[in-house]
């Protein structure tokens, strides 16, 4: 039985501004969800889910039918997103392989929590096209892997999606992503801290509203705009760096200033909380170089720079913040065994 597991990430710049061409540069991280998969006799599709961070759960619906309605006793928005994905990576899989009646029993164990900004969906994603195109004999290169994931992410979110998440995933690193143009960056060592204030944001719906503001005023579009020019300018701040050995201070200095200006920008458009900016606030307070919501928002996670222990421990004590790690660079996206 095939297994495949994707890397999560957090965005150093750029989420959201991506949707509308602007470039962004997620970063893979250490947290990944592994997904195997068994191919059936039949067509029908059975999902085990024993930690997306929701409290185990079991779906089983018919693979042809794109409105199954699973029993379930946990937050129905959540497990609908979730099954979403699951059912459109199933599609893709379908297609890859030219099986449009294959069926499957998929597991899914995820590091990964759900709608926090860490890239679960596209990480999911990645790793269940991956297995079930694999538990039926075709093994998929990475781009086509990556460009059926962003497929698969575009036909569950309203309001768009971009390239970056699940490119970000299957190939793994530090990445670039600019409308279709996605590219692995040679970036220094960053030394990440994520806090997590345990809540989920839909990207469907925050993404649908930074539209809706964009096409509404002038001033919000420019305010895109700008989160491009932020990542433009962070690029050239990599760029300079030497490539995998730790960044010095002074870049550190430089990439973080950029990020606490890509929050306020996020914030501007209306996507960060009172708790996401409450964990920003403690980080910069500990001395972080910067720290940012990452991903949708809507609640989730931040990312801040710190080398030293205090963002740690300064957010380890914020009422905000339920849970905090140091998050490694993943240097490999799809993992197959
Ligand atoms: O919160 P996540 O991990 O789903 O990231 C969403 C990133 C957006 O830029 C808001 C949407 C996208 O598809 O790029």
């Amino acid at each position: 039985m095939p297994t495949s597991t994707a890397p999560g990430k957090i965005y150093l710049f750029g989420e959201h501004a991506v949707v509308y061409g602007e470039p962004a540069v997620p970063c893979a991280v250490e947290r990944r969800a592994a997904v195997t998969v068994e191919a059936r006799d039949d067509d029908r599709v059975v999902v085990e889910a024993s930690d997306l961070t929701l409290d185990g759960f079991t779906v089983t619906f018919d693979g042809s039918t794109a409105d199954a309605d699973p029993e379930l006793d946990v937050p129905t928005r959540l497990v609908q997103s979730a099954t979403g994905y699951v059912e459109e990576a199933v599609a893709q899989a379908r297609d890859a392989a030219d099986a449009p009646d294959a069926g499957f029993e998929l597991s899914i164990d995820s590091e990964i929590p759900l709608g926090a900004g860490l890239g679960s969906s596209a990480a999911v994603a990645v790793a269940a096209i991956d297995a079930a195109t694999r538990a039926l004999g075709v093994t998929l290169p990475r781009e086509e892997l990556a460009e059926r994931a962003y497929r698969t992410e575009r036909a569950v979110q309203e309001g768009g999606a971009s390239r970056a998440d699940t490119f970000c995933s299957a190939t793994g690193g530090a990445v670039r992503v600019e409308g279709s143009d996605c590219r692995r960056l040679d970036a220094p060592e960053l030394p990440f801290v994520v806090g997590f204030d345990g809540g989920a944001g839909d990207t469907g719906e925050l993404v649908a509203g930074v539209r809706a503001l964009r096409e509404r005023h002038a001033f919000a579009a420019d305010t895109v705009t700008a989160i491009g020019d932020v990542v433009r300018d962070g690029e050239e701040v990599l760029a300079d760096a030497p490539a995998g050995s730790p960044a010095d201070e002074s870049t550190l200095a430089v990439l973080g200033g950029l990020m606490d200006f890509d929050h306020g920008l996020l914030s501007a458009l209306g996507v960060s909380t009172r708790s996401l900016d409450a964990m920003v606030w403690a980080a910069r307070e500990a001395g972080a170089h910067g720290a940012k919501l990452t991903g949708a928002g809507g609640g989730g996670c931040i990312v801040a720079l710190d080398r030293t222990d205090e963002t740690e421990r300064a957010l380890r004590y914020a009422p905000d913040c339920v849970d905090v790690f140091r998050a490694e660079l993943a240097t490999e996206g799809v993992v197959r065994t």
